[in-house]
């Protein structure tokens, strides 16, 4: 029978996966095989002749598990990754199992019933205005990139313009106003819109690399008839800092900006009524931008747009074409996002909001940003260690220095961020902020517990040390 065919790959798939979740705790967090020993772990000839799917899948585990990147663990803090949940991995499953593509109502009733609950439920659970039209997308990438899509044919029209029928063509002109570190996919965003990247106008931020209110303003009153949209950002990748929402939103809509959220992983405060004020104001934004496969924990990929404003949404991302069926009643997902043919994301993300309920998202979050805190605080006691950044939410910066000469903190900084992780314990990431190197924290998997917290301070302290004697014996 042709459905036996699938239970051999399938139990070695479920075993295998077991085996990789159920060692986390003991595995080294990071390997360091080099590209050239992984690629030969790979290469083979293209295969002429077919191979039995459970020796595929065997074979497929052997291979890819040295080159993992293991950020289903606890003592992962390098990007805002995150892991996945029970019931999002299981929910993953079964989406691939049953292989739907939830692009429209017809090709999968059960998916977009799914993201239609999912998504009023995420509306709630972030704070959202309850008529924000929505879309599941790949990521947060994406979901800057349908926002602002929606955003610049809203200001072109308010302006006398068809974008969609016209385009650029003899369009008047248009400003991006953004923070000085806007995250690099709004940048992107903005040159696949057709705004190119050297028009934008960048504002200086404050420390933490939020907003100067006062430096807005002041664009403004340069310039205040040009339709603009204003790029927010809810959570700066290093600091984890929010603009200033309440301050800023009203001053942009009085000059009839669209005022969009770049919340990838900050959006998320809002659960928390210990961070959600520095979500405040937020609300009244035309646009959210965020992420399932970060701090909800989802499986990538996973992102979400939301806009305030349905009817333009619908118009601008509307796709019809005589030989789909599209419906009268339910939602056709591809109306809101950029896809046709699509995965059924709202499977993983409707069973990983049921698995925690909003007390458990809370308490992730508000577990994950303790923890950063514990981290960050913890490392910079050490002799050896600074922080650079103490933890708004989840993030937080730590600089090292040097043993005898200051002038050489960056290079010291990415020696011990080496030794660090290839002790196995922990692993981060070096970045660039404000001109010196750091070390990143970021905490968003929601396996990671206060011995996890513990394990990175020692291995930090260690790999201060290793450094410090390898640079007084050179
Ligand atoms: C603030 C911010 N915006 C956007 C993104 C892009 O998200 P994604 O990688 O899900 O596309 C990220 C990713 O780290 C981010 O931190």
């Amino acid at each position: 029978m042709k459905d036996n065919l699938y239970k051999k790959p399938l139990e070695i798939a479920h075993r295998e996966a077991l085996n990789f979740l159920d060692q986390l705790d003991e595995t080294p967090v990071s390997r360091n095989l080099s590209y050239g020993e992984l690629k030969e772990l790979w290469q083979r000839e293209l295969p002429v002749e077919g191979t039995p799917a459970e020796e595929v899948i065997s074979d497929l585990n052997k291979t890819a598990v040295p080159g993992l990147r293991l950020n289903q663990s606890g003592r992962f803090y390098a990007w805002v990754i995150g892991g996945s949940h029970p019931s999002a991995v299981a929910a993953d499953w079964l989406t691939g199992a049953w292989d739907q593509n939830a692009g429209l109502y017809a090709g999968s009733p059960a998916a977009g019933i799914a993201e239609e609950i999912a998504g009023s439920w995420l509306k709630q659970i972030l704070h959202l205005p309850e008529q924000a039209s929505f879309a599941f997308v790949t990521g947060c990438q994406m979901a800057n990139f349908v926002c602002l899509n929606v955003a610049r044919n809203f200001l072109f029209k308010q302006a006398g313009w068809d974008f969609e029928t016209h385009g650029f063509y003899g369009a008047p002109a248009m400003r991006v106003i953004c923070g000085e570190y806007k995250h690099n996919t709004i940048t992107r965003a903005l040159r696949m819109l057709g705004f190119g990247s050297n028009h934008v106008v960048n504002i200086p931020t404050d420390d933490h690399g939020d907003i100067r209110v006062e430096a807005l303003k002041m664009e403004f009153e340069r310039d205040s008839t040009t339709p603009t949209m204003v790029l927010l950002q809810a959570g700066e990748i290093h600091t984890g800092a929010f603009d200033d929402f309440a301050s800023i939103i009203p001053v942009a809509h009085a000059h009839n900006a669209w005022v969009h959220i770049d919340g990838a992983f900050g959006l998320w405060a809002n659960v928390s009524q210990t961070y959600a004020h520095h979500m405040k104001g937020a609300e009244r934004a035309d646009s959210w931008a965020t992420d399932g496969h970060k701090w909800l924990n989802v499986p990538y990929d996973c992102g979400y747009a939301f806009t305030a404003h349905p009817k333009e949404h619908f118009q601008a991302m509307t796709n019809n074409a005589g030989y789909l069926p599209t419906d009268q009643v339910a939602r056709d997902e591809f109306n809101w996002n950029p896809e046709l043919s699509r995965r059924a994301r709202g499977f993983a993300t409707y069973a990983v909001i049921r698995e925690l309920g909003l007390k458990g998202i809370t308490d992730l979050v508000e577990r994950n940003c303790r923890h950063a805190k514990s981290i960050v605080e913890g490392i910079g006691r050490l002799t050896g260690a600074e922080v650079l950044a103490h933890p708004v939410i989840n993030q937080g910066l730590i600089g090292f220095v040097h043993p005898e000469d200051p002038e050489r903190n960056d290079d010291f900084t990415l020696d011990v961020i080496q030794a660090l992780n290839t002790s196995g314990e922990a692993f981060f990431q070096a970045s660039t902020f404000k001109g010196r190197k750091c070390m990143r924290v970021s905490v968003s998997g929601w396996r990671t517990t206060e011995q996890d917290v513990e394990r990175a301070v020692n291995a930090a302290r260690q790999a201060i040390k290793t450094v410090s004697d390898q640079v007084k014996g050179s």
